[in-house]
């Protein structure tokens, strides 16, 4: 065989027998739901069902909401093999069966669990059982796994995300990894190549504005989670986000706080996993959630996590560069009072360094894409309102 032969054929053998991270299941930031901020632990298959069944009946399904993903609390014991199994009062058919039936609705089914020795909720950890976790979750069927970082001590984080990664590649089921760690050990710099999303920040919680603290540690309201997202746009991209954590809509805020968290999510290009109670959904949670011209902004194809252009008197003005030479524009009003929006398309100089992309034309339409009004074009002046803690969003096409 001639030399140059041979050398593709040993290319060709190591890429496809050496492990790797599934590629291309995340090509735009993934949609779902989680069960966390809801329920917390409170959690058991009749819900897990009934909220798959509202995904479908409420419309989010339709609108891209696919994962039904299970986060802490899930597990019961290991047996005597050390396979996992799940609490047997609250799941007592069993996790194959739950995945069945979140198939059965044309839905994914995502799981939970952590590098260290035991999850944040104290149940059993997949540390030193990854492989065999993996199989088991590829057996059930599962399609997501968000794996977290509690009891990690003297663990290297890049090395247990590797060590997962790898197990699931052997366990040969396409599994979308989602790393849950925080951003302590700086995930955007070595994740690319282990997971499609990475925790940017510690956990959200739900208020716009402000921190609990809850002895040794604090959960951030929105727009701390929002400002711990500077810097962090170059890392990401199709199939690796950044990821500001699940979302709060419909958990108790105002809604004009929800739509503003939902519009930064998306201007972030942010993963879209609600954090609500599906099955009580409102009907402003609902329209805010399921916007079809919003969440476009957020599964641009471009896949470019968008930029704070400018920052005045709690006014924030956010771009985000989208396909066919189209434009998010954002106007957040950070205060509680209502502002005043003043924008001379022709005076100002958006161009965006990471992408090169800069907005050259002077005649862009513009739409607000809430109330799903043209507003003129970019020849003009733009002027409005915002209200506090709400949005102004436009796409410029
Ligand atoms: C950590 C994660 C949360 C959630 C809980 C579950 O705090 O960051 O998103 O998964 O654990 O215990």
């Amino acid at each position: 065989m001639k030399m140059k032969y041979f050398l593709l054929l040993l290319i060709t053998i190591t890429i496809s027998v050496y492990p790797q991270k599934f590629e291309n299941l995340a090509l735009t930031p993934p949609m779902g739901w989680n069960s966390w901020n809801h329920f917390g632990c409170e959690i058991n298959e009749n819900i897990i069902r009934e909220v798959a069944d509202a995904m479908v009946a409420s419309g989010m399904k339709d609108a891209g909401y696919i994962y039904v993903n299970i986060d802490d609390c899930w597990h019961g014991e290991r047996d005597s093999l050390g396979f996992i199994h799940p609490d047997s009062s609250r799941f007592p058919s069993g996790m194959k069966a739950l995945a069945d039936y979140i198939h059965s609705k044309g839905l994914k089914f995502g799981i939970y669990s952590d590098a260290g020795w035991k999850t944040c909720g104290g149940k059993p950890g997949s540390r030193g059982y990854e492989y065999q976790d993996a199989m088991q979750y590829a057996k059930w069927g599962v399609d997501y796994l968000k794996y977290d970082w509690c009891n990690t001590e003297g663990l290297n984080a890049q090395g247990a995300y590797l060590t997962m990664r790898d197990a699931l590649y052997s366990a040969g089921r396409p599994i979308v990894f989602s790393l849950c760690e925080w951003g302590n050990n700086k995930p955007w710099e070595w994740g690319k190549n282990i997971g499609h999303l990475w925790r940017t920040t510690g956990d959200i919680t739900n208020c716009f504005d402000c921190i609990v603290d809850h002895g040794t540690w604090k959960s951030w309201g929105i727009m701390y989670i929002l400002n711990m997202q500077d810097g962090l746009r170059k890392f990401a991209g199709p199939d690796h986000w950044n990821d500001p954590d699940m979302m709060e809509v419909g958990n108790g805020m105002s809604v004009n706080e929800d739509r503003a968290h939902f519009s930064m999510w998306c201007m972030l290009a942010a993963p879209l996993i609600a954090g609500n109670d599906v099955r009580k959904i409102s009907d402003e949670t609902k329209e805010i959630l399921t916007d079809k011209e919003v969440i476009a902004v957020n599964q641009d194809s471009l896949g470019i996590q968008g930029f704070k252009y400018s920052a005045k008197d709690s006014l924030e003005i956010w771009f985000k560069p989208l396909q066919n030479d189209n434009w998010a524009v954002c106007f957040l009003n950070r205060s509680l009072k209502k502002q005043k929006i003043s924008f001379d398309w022709k005076k100002e100089n958006v161009i965006d360094s990471l992408s090169g992309r800069k907005i050259d034309k002077d005649n862009y339409k513009i739409r607000n894409l809430w109330t799903k009004k043209e507003l003129g074009t970019t020849k003009e002046t733009l002027t409005a309102e915002v209200s506090g803690h709400d949005v102004l969003m436009l796409r410029i096409y």
